[in-house]
C-alpha cells in the first residue's frame, strides 16, 4: 500500500493533511488485497482522523479569534471589521462597522466553533436567523444537519411532538412512531426560533435536554441521547417574560450562556447603503434584470428612513422597486404606506443616468429627511414617549402622531426595553 511521504519540515497544514487523507481513503477503497471488513475498519479509521484534524484546525482559529478579540476594543471598528474578514469568518451577506454589530459579530465568531448554546436576540428582521447560520456555518458541525424549527409556527399541541417525535398512539393521529427535529439534528445545530412562543410543558422538556442530552419522545419513557447543538433567537424580552412567569428562568440561563444582541438597523446606518446594493444585486439576479438605480430623491430617502421592519422590510423594498421600475426608481415604486408625502410625484427616471431633480423636488426631499432624523431623534431620546415628545416640542400630540405617520415612524421601535 502506498504510504504518503510527510515532509519533516513542513508546516501543519491542514488542508494538505486532509487531501492526503482523502488520497488514502479512495485508494483503500479499491484496494484488492484486503478484504472488505479490513477496508470497512482503515476507512472509519481514516474517517475519525479526518474528524480529528477538522476539530483541531477549527480550535486554532478559535484561538486566533480570542487573541485577536482581547485587544479588539482597542482597535478602530474599521479594522476590527476588516480583521474579521481576513479571518476569513463565513458571513452570507454584507455588515457595515458599527460598533454593537461588530461586538456581535465578534462573540458569534468565538462562540461558533464550540458546542454552547447560544440565543441571539433583536427585533424582527434584524438578521437573527442568518446569525444562527453563521454560527453553524463556522462552527465544527458545518457539515452536519442543521435544523430549523419556528417555534411560533407550529400549534402548541403538535410542537413537543415535532421537537421530541412521538410513539405510536400517543395522541390521536399518532399512527406510527416519529422522529422529532432534535433526533434530525443529532450531531448538528438546531435551531429554536422564536423560542418565546414555546409553552411551558415544552419550556421543562427542552431544559431536560440541555441538562442531560437526552430526549423522550411523546408518548415514551425510554431516553434517546442526542448530541445537539442548540441556537435559540427571540424579539421578545425573556428576561420580562421570566419576571412574568411565562418563560421558565433556570431554561433562559441555561440557554443564553452566549448572548448576541443585534441591534436594529436604525441603530447601524452606515449598513444601509451596502445593503441597497447587495440586495439591489440579488434581486438584479433573481428577477434577470440589471440592477435597478435609485433616483436621488429616493436614495436619500431610503437612507434616512427608520426602517421598522429592520433588514427585511429594507429588502422587501428593493425587491419590490426592481420589480416595478424599468431602469431608475422613484418614490412611486415605494409601498404606498411609507410613500412620502410628495405634493406632485413627478416620475424621475425614463433612461438617463443622474437625472436632474427641480429645485423644489431637492428641497423638499432634503427637508423631508431632515424633519425624519429630528423626530428619530426625539423617538430615541424620549424612549418612544409619543406624549413627552409633543410635549418636549410644544406641540399638538396629534399633529406629531400625523408627522410621524407620514414618515413610517413607530414609536414602539424606540420604547426602552425594560
Ligand atoms: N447582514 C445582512 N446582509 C444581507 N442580508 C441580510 C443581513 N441580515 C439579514 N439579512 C436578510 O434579511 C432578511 C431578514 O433576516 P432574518 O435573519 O430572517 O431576520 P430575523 O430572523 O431577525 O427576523 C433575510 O432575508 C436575511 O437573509
Ligand atoms: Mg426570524
Amino acid at each position: 500500500m502506498k504510504v504518503i511521504e510527510q515532509k519533516a519540515e513542513s508546516a501543519i497544514s491542514y488542508g494538505g493533511l486532509i487531501e492526503k487523507l482523502e488520497i488514502l481513503r479512495s485508494t483503500l477503497r479499491w484496494a484488492s488485497t484486503l478484504d472488505r471488513p479490513q477496508i470497512q475498519k482503515l476507512l472509519g479509521q481514516c474517517n475519525a482522523l479526518r474528524d480529528e484534524v477538522m476539530q483541531l484546525s477549527r480550535k486554532e482559529r478559535f484561538v486566533t479569534a480570542t487573541a485577536s478579540g482581547t485587544g479588539a476594543r482597542r482597535h478602530g471598528t474599521a479594522q476590527r471589521r476588516k480583521a474579521l474578514l481576513e479571518r476569513s469568518f463565513v458571513f452570507e451577506g454584507v455588515f457595515g462597522d458599527s460598533p454593537k454589530l461588530l461586538d456581535a459579530l465578534e462573540i458569534a465568531e468565538k462562540a461558533a466553533p464550540t458546542d454552547l448554546p447560544v440565543l441571539i436576540d433583536g427585533e424582527s428582521g434584524t438578521g437573527k436567523e442568518l446569525m444562527a447560520k453563521v454560527i453553524h456555518a463556522n462552527g465544527s458541525r458545518a457539515d452536519k444537519p442543521y435544523i430549523s424549527v419556528n417555534c411560533g409556527a407550529i400549534p402548541d399541541n403538535l410542537l413537543e411532538s415535532e421537537l421530541f417525535g412521538h410513539k405510536r398512539g400517543a395522541f390521536t393521529g399518532a399512527s406510527a412512531d416519529r422522529s422529532g427535529k432534535f433526533e434530525a439534528a443529532d450531531t448538528g445545530t438546531i435551531f429554536l426560533d422564536e423560542i418565546g412562543e414555546l409553552p411551558l410543558p415544552g419550556q421543562v422538556k427542552l431544559l431536560r435536554v440541555l441538562q442531560s442530552s437526552e430526549i423522550q419522545r411523546v408518548g415514551s419513557d425510554s431516553a434517546i441521547v442526542v448530541d445537539t447543538r442548540i441556537v435559540a433567537a427571540t424579539n421578545k424580552n425573556l428576561q420580562q417574560m421570566c419576571r412574568e412567569g411565562t418563560f421558565r428562568e433556570d431554561l433562559y440561563y441555561r440557554l443564553g450562556v452566549i448572548q448576541v444582541t443585534l441591534p436594529p438597523l436604525r441603530e447601524r446606518k452606515d449598513e444601509i447603503p451596502l445593503l441597497i446594493e447587495y440586495f439591489g444585486d440579488e434581486a438584479a439576479e433573481k428577477l434577470r434584470r440589471r440592477p435597478v438605480k435609485l433616483s436621488r430623491r429616493l436614495r436619500t430617502y431610503l437612507l434616512n428612513y427608520a426602517y421598522p421592519g429592520n433588514i427585511r422590510e429594507l429588502r422587501n423594498i428593493i425587491f419590490r422597486i426592481s420589480c416595478l421600475a424599468s431602469d431608475t426608481a422613484d418614490f412611486e415604486h415605494l409601498p404606498e404606506s411609507i410613500r412620502p408625502d410628495v405634493p406632485e410625484l413627478k416620475p424621475e427616471g425614463g433612461d438617463q443616468e443622474g437625472q436632474q431633480l427641480s429645485l423644489a423636488d431637492t428641497k423638499k426631499a432634503a427637508s423631508d429627511a431632515a424633519e425624519r432624523q429630528f423626530l428619530e431623534r426625539g423617538l430615541q431620546e424620549q424612549g418612544g414617549k409619543v406624549s413627552e415628545l409633543a410635549r418636549q416640542l410644544d406641540m399638538n400630540r396629534s399633529h406629531l402622531q400625523t408627522l410621524l405617520k407620514k414618515h413610517g415612524l413607530s414609536s414602539k421601535n424606540y420604547r426602552i426595553k425594560s
